[in-house]
């Protein structure tokens, strides 16, 4: 032989033994939230067309799936409600209305399966017959706008009412500047500073988001989303949102979409030192799931290679509808 090899790096690769020893990044289910969907009724179990194996539960059935998700190991969930069309309204009342199903779902789950961590979201979007996070009001010239500070009053009284029902965490995902300060106070004020908040801090103007617009029949009636979520060309701008969320009491900082944000991540977890989480979103969830149930590709391999990537570039929370699949693995 003419040359010598002196650094042969698949020698750290020539067994199950050797790679599993130098690996990096290793998934548990203790990096999960799983999100899931609550719909009004009884003995509701419906599919959601676009995301085969997510359902839409009422609480009857709910509380039934949640003893197979906590015997899995996942220790965490992320609860969104699924509210008939009538219910709405421009101001999204029901959300923050005593009584409604979201809320008696939360105090059910928390009363039954109190070890478990229940996080939700603040949004609008589910409650509003306009499909927008935000109050939209029409301007004298017919055109509309999202106003901001009228908003964080509502997102202020949903949130009370959630920490109210039991949650462990509040997820504010509408993108409304200031919105985690005000949330910080009115909740402390409210007489719950234990109850944390789950920032969407970087949250994109995603085509990702269509499987669970579907879920939730909250698509916004007209218009895009795009004065209050981020520019998917942006990353500078992601750290000034993020400055503003740890400076306002944010205690996790969340990316999403998460697969084509994974340098998003990484920006996050390299400048800030809480925990960052990043949301593999249904339309991630449903690409990997349509190309599978066509025989394109093999989709629990791909399912764990997402998931590790997401965790690789500096996740240490990972929202995601593969949990439960993911734990059923183990
Ligand atoms: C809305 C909200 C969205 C998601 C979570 N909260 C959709 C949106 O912003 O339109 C998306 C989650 C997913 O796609 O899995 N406040």
């Amino acid at each position: 032989m003419a040359f010598h090899i002196n650094r042969r790096p698949r020698r750290l690769r020539q067994s199950p033994a050797i790679r599993a020893i130098v690996e990096e990044t290793t998934l548990s289910v203790n990096d999960f939230i799983y999100p899931m969907f609550v719909v009004g009724g009884q003995n509701v179990v419906s599919e959601v067309r676009s995301m085969p194996g997510i359902f839409r539960y009422s609480l009857d059935r709910l509380l039934d799936e949640l003893a197979v998700v906590t015997d899995l190991g996942i220790k965490a969930i992320d609860l969104f409600p699924n509210y008939p069309e009538r219910e709405k309204d421009k101001t999204a009342s029901e959300s923050y209305r005593e009584g409604t199903f979201y809320l008696e779902a939360l105090s059910k789950i928390k009363a039954r399966y109190p070890q478990l961590c229940v996080m939700t979201d603040v949004a609008m979007d589910p409650y509003s017959s306009d499909g927008h996070d935000g109050l939209v009001e029409t301007r004298p010239d017919g055109s509309m706008e999202i106003r901001n500070d009228e908003t964080l009053e509502i997102l202020g009284k949903m949130s009370v009412a959630q920490a109210q029902a039991g949650a462990d965490f509040i997820g504010p995902s509408d993108m409304m500047d200031g919105r985690v300060g005000y949330l910080r106070q009115t909740l402390d004020a409210a007489g719950y500073p234990q109850v944390g908040i789950v920032s969407y801090t970087a949250k994109y103007a995603s085509a990702f988001y269509g499987p669970f617009r579907d879920a939730l029949g909250s698509a916004p009636k007209f218009g895009d989303k795009k004065t209050y979520q981020m520019n998917p060309a942006n990353s500078r701008e992601a750290l000034i949102e993020a400055s503003l969320d740890y400076a306002e009491g944010a205690d996790m900082l969340m990316v999403k979409p998460a697969l084509a944000y994974l340098d998003i991540i990484k920006l996050l977890n390299d400048n800030f030192d809480v925990p960052i989480a990043a949301y593999n979103v249904s339309g991630e969830y449903a690409m990997i799931k349509a190309a599978a149930q066509n025989g394109w590709l093999d989709g629990t391999r791909a399912m764990l290679e997402v998931l590790t990537s997401i965790k690789r570039a500096g996740a240490t929370v990972i929202l995601s509808y593969f949990a439960k699949e993911f734990a059923m693995l183990r």
